[in-house]
């Protein structure tokens, strides 16, 4: 580019802007590959490298360009090619489908249908993305540019229109009027309890004592959630611009990025944008010469999921342990250092662009009346397309879970969806025309959280399912309160016992009893909210619970101790593929006869169970095992008579 490298002016912004534009040839055929996460554990590098080698083969380089992007969503179907300007989206591709689509597509305008998603419903291929049944129903205004940027290329997000809502705010708008149309638009925090932003901000800028600060979390330690992670990664200056806007309604010079550092390609992509955001000027001392000043470090969290929490993570960024401390003082007036720090979500970050550009009315239009704008979900478990999704607030249970989640995985019933991360409830079948945002979710005994949506089919035992996520919260708790620390090591000791059989009607009193304790007696959300999962669990799935306690029964045949494997005599046909898988030799039986299961030797591993497609082996729980008399086979002829 070469002429405005430091700006100085919102001229030369505007300058730099135009330039990058003069320099894109829309009709110059472009090659995205995603270089996300997802589609990198898939093999993107070895797609990219075989793109590389391809045009250079075919002597296409400089006919074609060729960009790293950031993640669509769909990263199970990775790794995840787009060509434009047709925008043709190809899935699952691999190095040997390269040079294919450089002829076909590239060369003759053709399409590899193969390549194309295939919509279930229809069987037909699907050409762009926006048609393909997973995004039809999605409001992507986060990730709307993750296909068409590369998010270490800071010239690809301001051609997009990045940054210009930071020369607005600065030299269009008082610090007073950004933090009112942040409070008019009803930003709610997207990492939590849905705090609203402009508050937060407004107690930060009121509280004495300088300086201040900001803090961005993408720590997301919730198993199964990839949203923060995947924003960070594929979109970072939005984060930085967001985060700048704050500074400067807030009254803030120094920003801090606190980033999981397993993380490293969202730790990887804020460093560099952070350097290219200094280079430009769009950062440091008196930007663009509007009187500013701010600047951003990183920090890189250590993977605790406790310090994540708000009064945690800024101990850690000052260097110590990150666990929490009691709130009487909240953040926002005694933060980082004891100086008032205003922390929110990345996402609650990355959407104040949108607001200051696009205005707060256009923003309270998306979404429900208490929720405003749009909420990312990595939608996982029993789904068939799992992904992360962007929806309006108020969509329901049943739209994310069946048309875009395309329904439950194997044609199996649904039976609940968890929200809002390891301490959001389980929500009930009946619920699923529930309009998803802050307030309804709590209704239910849920939460929104930070976004991660963990879908269960009939197959899944909830009182399982509890203890699962009592485990994960008893292992993450710092053990700084008593509630807490004894409380979930007492759950997770009798839902164990419940899981293996060895339950007590009295056991329900004792897990009410100690809930309660821990949801008003423990120092931080943690422990207050760690008992969701088990509340929403007794409460919807009541049956569930009296029959691991009363008849020794898991009805959804999970709970490895109370369920047996038998084979019925009627349908084994001998095939022995089950003898055969048997890790242990407790399938018995020999050549011609039925195979019977020796239950002192079975570790119910299962193994003969998935093998078997006769319907043979079956499951048990809570009646009696038949007694087996060993069945000699007829002779079993050709053609399977
Ligand atoms: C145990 C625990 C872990 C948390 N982890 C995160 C996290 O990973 N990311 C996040 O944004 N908020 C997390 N929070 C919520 C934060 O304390 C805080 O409310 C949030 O970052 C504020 O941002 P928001 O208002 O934009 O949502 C966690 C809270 C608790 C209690
Ligand atoms: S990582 Fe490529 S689509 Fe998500």
């Amino acid at each position: 580019m070469g002429t405005v490298k430091w700006l100085s002016s919102p001229e030369d912004f505007e300058f730099l802007r135009q330039n990058i534009e003069s320099l894109r040839d829309p009709s110059k055929p472009i090659i995205s590959v995603c270089v996300s996460t997802g589609c990198v554990a898939l093999g993107a590098w070895r797609v990219m490298e075989a793109f590389k080698a391809e045009l250079e083969k075919q002597d296409l380089k400089d006919a074609v360009k060729i960009i790293e992007t950031g993640c669509v969503g769909f990263c199970e179907q990775g790794p995840r090619v787009t060509i434009y300007p047709e925008e043709i989206c190809y899935f699952k591709v691999k190095p040997e489908d390269v040079p294919e689509i450089v002829s076909k597509t590239i060369c003759g305008k053709k399409i590899v249908k193969r390549l194309l998603y295939k919509d279930p419903a229809t069987g037909r291929g699907v050409k762009k993305l926006e048609d393909i049944p997973f995004y039809k129903h999605q409001l992507r205004l986060l990730l709307e540019n993750n296909a068409k940027t590369n998010p270490k290329s800071i010239e690809d997000y301001i051609a997009l229109g990045g940054y210009s809502s930071i020369i607005k705010a600065l030299f269009e708008m008082t610090p007073e009027r950004v933090l009112e149309e942040v409070k008019k638009a009803n930003l709610r925090g997207r990492g939590g309890g849905g705090f609203q932003a402009g508050l937060k901000w407004e107690n930060t800028r009121n509280s004495p004592g300088e300086p201040k600060y900001v803090i961005a979390n993408c720590d997301e330690g919730d198993p199964g959630a990839f949203m923060d992670r995947t924003l960070m990664e594929s979109s970072p200056h939005s984060v930085i611009e967001g985060l700048t806007i704050g500074a400067y309604a807030i009254g803030a010079n120094q920003g801090f990025v606190y980033v999981r550092d397993e993380y490293p390609i969202a730790v990887k992509n804020i460093c560099t944008a952070i350097k290219q955001a200094e280079e430009y000027g769009l950062l440091g001392e008196n930007i663009m010469s509007s009187g500013f000043s701010f600047s951003v470090k990183v920090h890189k969290g250590a993977g605790a999921f406790v310090s994540g929490e708000s009064s945690a993570l800024m101990a850690a960024i000052e260097g110590k342990v990150g666990a929490p401390r009691p709130k009487y003082v909240h953040t926002a007036v005694r933060g980082i250092w004891d100086k008032p720090s205003c922390l929110n979500n990345v996402k609650t970050w990355a959407n104040v662009p949108l607001i200051i550009l696009r205005g707060a009315d256009w923003f309270s239009s998306i979404g429900t009346k208490g929720s405003s704008g749009t909420k990312i979900f990595s939608l996982v478990g029993n789904v068939n397309n799992t992904g992360l999704v962007e929806v309006p607030m108020g969509i329901t249970l049943r739209d994310l879970i069946f048309k875009i989640g395309g329904g439950i995985r194997g044609g199996k019933k649904f039976k609940a969806v968890q929200t809002g991360g390891p301490s959001g409830g389980f929500i009930s079948e009946e619920w699923l025309d529930l309009p998803v945002d802050f307030d309804e979710l709590s209704k239910v005994g849920s939460m929104m959280g930070s976004g991660g949506m963990v879908v269960m089919d009939e197959e899944t035992c909830m009182v399982d399912a509890a203890r699962y996520f009592v485990d994960f919260l008893l292992e993450e708790s710092c053990g700084k309160c008593t509630p807490c620390r004894e409380g979930l090591r007492v759950l997770s000791k009798v839902l164990n016992d419940i899981c293996e059989g060895k339950g007590n009607p009295k056991d329900i009193k004792t897990i009410k009893d100690i809930a309660e304790t821990m949801k008003y007696a423990s120092l931080c959300a943690l422990g207050r909210t760690a008992v969701n999962p088990v509340l929403t669990s007794l409460k919807y799935f009541r049956d569930e619970w009296t029959q691991h306690i009363n008849k020794k029964r898991c009805t959804a045949k999970a709970c490895k101790d109370l369920i047996n494997y038998y084979i019925d005599p009627e349908k084994c046909k001998a095939c022995l593929l089950c003898f055969r898988e048997c890790p242990i030799g407790a399938v018995e039986g020999g050549k011609g006869q039925a195979q019977w299961i020796n239950q002192e030797k079975c570790v119910k591993c299962g193994a003969c169970y998935e093998i078997c497609s006769l319907d043979a082996v079956k499951k048990l729980s809570g009646e009696p095992i038949p007694s087996v008399i060993p069945k000699t086979m007829k002779p079993i002829r050709k053609g399977g008579k």
